[in-house]
């Protein structure tokens, strides 16, 4: 799909199709009502019928609307005028879409950028209108050996602008809809790795896929292989990978936008392509779904993807530790003991909390960078579930500020999180008998005490940790990845290249 944002009149635009919001209680939106009027109270007259009552996320697609020289008119419900909020905006751009690939028609102007939408400016819209439509095109079907032709016909996509601060407006959206593109193709890529089928994407593909986006963005993608993780003494990452037969590996991707003087952002992703538990084995039903124990991963390489294409100015690096969690004759057992990279030791009380593990010594490795901040992305605990279901990620943080910041990106893009304690009583939980610290904290708390493990690896820099077990895909009948939290760190580092350097 091609898209463009212009300056044009509703009542004049040619093509396939022009789509207005309409209101509940009758009322048109400026361009609804720009094209009433041409067409002598046509569109006012279907309201009165009652065929359209503009409740959010309904459509009605007219044809041969008097005195139109467009071949449809698509009416866009948007509901109660005071009420019009981040959803239900959302919301009608996805009915908008939705309705369009239903129909024969090829291209569409858009004029929903005009609507008042609670504390929100025409950036914003453009932006989630841009994610909004490429999410509707999304199919995963590149493992069927038939697919079904339901490609919509939609292939170009105008963004009309109207108004006396069009100029204004015009040169904001044009920014807002480069980035818009530019994170949806980042929660594309995530959602491909993701849905991947975990026979085919294993840490040698997604180590190839990093070598991949390095060379199409000419960055730089460093892969360590057991052998090297062995000598820098990882030996907690290294207890996951015992019960596989693929090897683990520690993939690098590096981004310098801003020139190697300035500290980086670095973002860690959890990339266990299949966890079964190990020994402390998980119970057979949807463990399917533990394909999608890497989406932390896929959002570093689907972030990256954003930035370079944005080719915005921020230096932030990838780092993923990834391995597959399988048992097996050779496989860390309950109670095994080991040494991390920091030297701190670790009794694994169940090996199925192993994401802690590879990530604890992808944080020390980190410390090379003397990041500016770090921030962890990882699938991380059923508990993240049931605390805050598939709307927020669980955000922990030893740091206000950079906490701060990225609630202040959640907020704006809609990809929700919701912070979480790491008060220092909940650091009594990982007491082990034999060791450092165990690798469990018990059931209370358990997105927490998972961050105080990882917290004991981290006090060397401002951390943030990003638990995503709820957000990245969606179980039952519309299963599949997500792509979050692409927008959320996406607009967190927009937000960082629009400060200046220190
Ligand atoms: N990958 C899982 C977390 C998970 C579970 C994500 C369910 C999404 C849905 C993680 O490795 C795990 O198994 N965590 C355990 C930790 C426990 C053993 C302390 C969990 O949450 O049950
Ligand atoms: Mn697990
Ligand atoms: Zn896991």
């Amino acid at each position: 799909m091609k898209f463009s944002i212009k300056s044009v009149n509703p009542e004049k635009q040619r093509g396939a199709c022009v789509a207005v919001g309409i209101f509940e209680e009758h009322k048109l939106t400026p361009a609804a009502e720009a094209i009433d009027k041409i067409a002598d109270g046509y569109i006012s007259g279907i309201l009165r019928k009652g065929d359209m009552r503009g409740k959010a996320g309904s459509t009605l697609m007219l044809h041969n609307v008097p005195n139109t020289v467009c071949d449809r008119v698509l009416l866009v419900g948007l509901g109660k005028e005071t009420d019009l909020g981040d959803k239900a905006y959302r919301d009608a751009v996805r009915a908008t879409f939705k309705t369009l690939h239903e129909t024969g028609a090829a291209d569409v102007t858009l004029f929903l950028n005009e609507v008042a939408v609670k504390s929100r400016d025409v950036a914003w819209k453009v932006l989630q209108t841009a994610i909004v439509a490429i999410e509707s095109t999304y199919r995963f079907d590149r493992l069927k050996s038939k697919v079904e032709d339901t490609k919509p016909h939609l292939g170009k996509v105008t963004l009309g602008v109207t108004g006396p601060d069009s100029r204004a407006e015009l040169a904001a959206g044009e920014e807002a809809l480069q980035q818009g593109l530019a994170i949806a193709e980042g929660m594309n890529l995530a959602k491909d790795l993701g849905n991947l089928a975990p026979n085919i994407c294993t840490p040698t593909y997604l180590a190839e896929q990093a070598t991949s986006i390095a060379k199409t963005y000419k960055l730089t993608a460093t892969v360590l292989e057991q052998k090297d993780m062995e000598k820098l003494g990882m030996g907690a990452l290294l207890a996951v990978a015992r019960g596989s037969r693929q090897p683990a590996k520690l993939i690098a991707l590096e981004y310098w936008g801003r020139g190697k003087k300035e500290k980086p952002i670095v973002l860690v992703g959890k990339g266990v392509t299949f966890d079964t538990g190990g020994i402390s084995l998980k119970p057979a039903a949807e463990m399917d779904e533990m394909k999608y124990d890497m989406c932390g991963a896929a959002s570093v390489l689907g972030t990256i993807t954003a930035i370079a294409k944005m080719g915005l100015s921020v230096n932030v690096i990838g780092i993923i530790p990834t391995t597959e969690n399988m048992p097996g004759g050779n496989a860390t057992k309950p109670g095994d003991v080991v040494t991390s990279m920091s030297g701190q030791t670790v009794e694994i009380l169940n090996t199925d909390a192993e994401g802690r593990l590879i990530l604890c010594d992808a944080l020390t490795y980190t410390e090379r960078y003397e990041p500016e901040a770090v921030i962890d992305i990882a699938t991380l605990t059923g508990a993240c579930v049931i605390a805050l279901g598939h709307v927020a990620s669980g955000l922990l943080s030893n740091d206000e500020e950079l906490a701060e910041e990225l609630l202040s990106a959640s907020e704006r893009t809609g990809d929700h999180a919701w912070r979480l304690p790491l008060w220092d009583e909940y650091q009594e939980q990982l007491k082990s008998n034999f060791a450092d610290m165990g690798n469990i904290g018990g059931r209370a708390g358990g997105t927490i005490t998972a961050a105080c493990f990882l917290s004991r690896f981290t006090g060397k820099y401002r951390w943030a940790h990003l638990d995503v077990a709820g957000t990245a895909w969606k179980s039952g009948k519309e299963k599949g990845a997500t792509g979050r939290p692409v927008p959320l760190l996406t607009q967190f580092l927009i937000g960082r290249a629009g400060q200046k350097s220190t």
